[in-house]
């Protein structure tokens, strides 16, 4: 069975983050890993440290291309066109495989290939044992559906309650739109001694199941601010033993 695991939560909190160290400690137990950066403004292969060339909306632009200039391999349907590209796409990196979704549709709706496309990687999925998604900010990958088989949903956050209450907003939204979760849980992250205990009770409060805080760390921050992989990161770093945690539970 596949455990398809999506990290959410608003702009700049640290989804990418959680995201490449979770893959990290992920790719230590399988090897048998699918990590889809669904985040548009995506910079997951830059902080995995594998560069992407073609992304699954560049494939949807080709395929427009091709369907306008009549121009589709014979034999082949849309599908398949768009199947085998899927294949060579993907990243095939030391621990685990990388797809990068890219820009989403543009206003004129291509629907039937965005629903086929999510089709086609709803069955390449199912070949492995984790799937980790990185999504964009905010709820719309919930009204999109992109993370509509998603078993386990992790919202991050920072100490606010502001942002405790995406946590709650996702919850509610995923209800309203009969999207089933097994889980959701909150990672609170730049915890510190003073806001722990704060986030805790504020978590309390909102009913949020609060599964992980991480420090605030100067390492990873350096990481960023010269572009070193964060994948790359020591495995004693205190935020990576805190995620290596997590994923134990998960
Ligand atoms: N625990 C942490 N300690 C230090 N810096 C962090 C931590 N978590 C995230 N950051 C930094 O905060 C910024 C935003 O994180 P990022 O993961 O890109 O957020 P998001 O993907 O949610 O937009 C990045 O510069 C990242 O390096
Ligand atoms: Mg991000």
């Amino acid at each position: 069975m596949t455990k398809i695991i999506a990290v959410s939560g608003k702009g700049g909190t640290g989804k990418t983050m959680f995201s490449t160290l979770l893959v990290k400690a992920i790719s230590q137990k399988t090897n048998n890993l699918l990590v889809i950066d669904a985040d548009p403004d995506s910079n997951l292969p830059e902080t995995l440290g594998e560069p992407v060339e073609t992304t699954i909306g560049d494939i949807r632009e080709e395929l427009k291309e091709l369907t306008q200039k009549d121009n589709i391999p014979s034999g082949m349907s849309k599908q398949d066109y768009l199947k085998s590209r899927i294949f060579e796409i993907v990243v095939e990196a030391e621990g685990f495989d990388l797809l990068v979704m890219g820009r989403p549709e543009g206003s004129g709706c291509y629907c039937s290939v965005n629903s086929w496309l999510r089709q086609i990687i709803d069955n390449f999925s199912k070949d492995y044992d984790y799937v980790v998604i990185d999504t964009e900010a905010g709820l719309e990958h919930l009204s999109r559906r992109t993370t509509k088989n998603v078993d386990t949903m992790i919202v991050v956050s920072d100490a606010s309650k502001r942002g405790l209450g995406t946590a709650k907003r996702i919850k509610k939204l995923a209800n309203e739109l009969e999207i089933k979760f097994k889980d959701i849980f909150v990672v609170a992250n730049k915890i510190n001694e003073e806001n722990k205990s704060i986030v805790e009770n504020n978590a309390k409060e909102l009913e949020l199941n609060l599964i992980g805080k991480l420090p605030f760390n100067e390492e990873i921050a350096q990481y960023d601010l010269v572009g070193k992989p964060l994948f790359n990161i020591d495995k004693n770093n205190e935020v990576f033993l805190e995620v290596n945690k997590i994923a134990d539970k998960l």
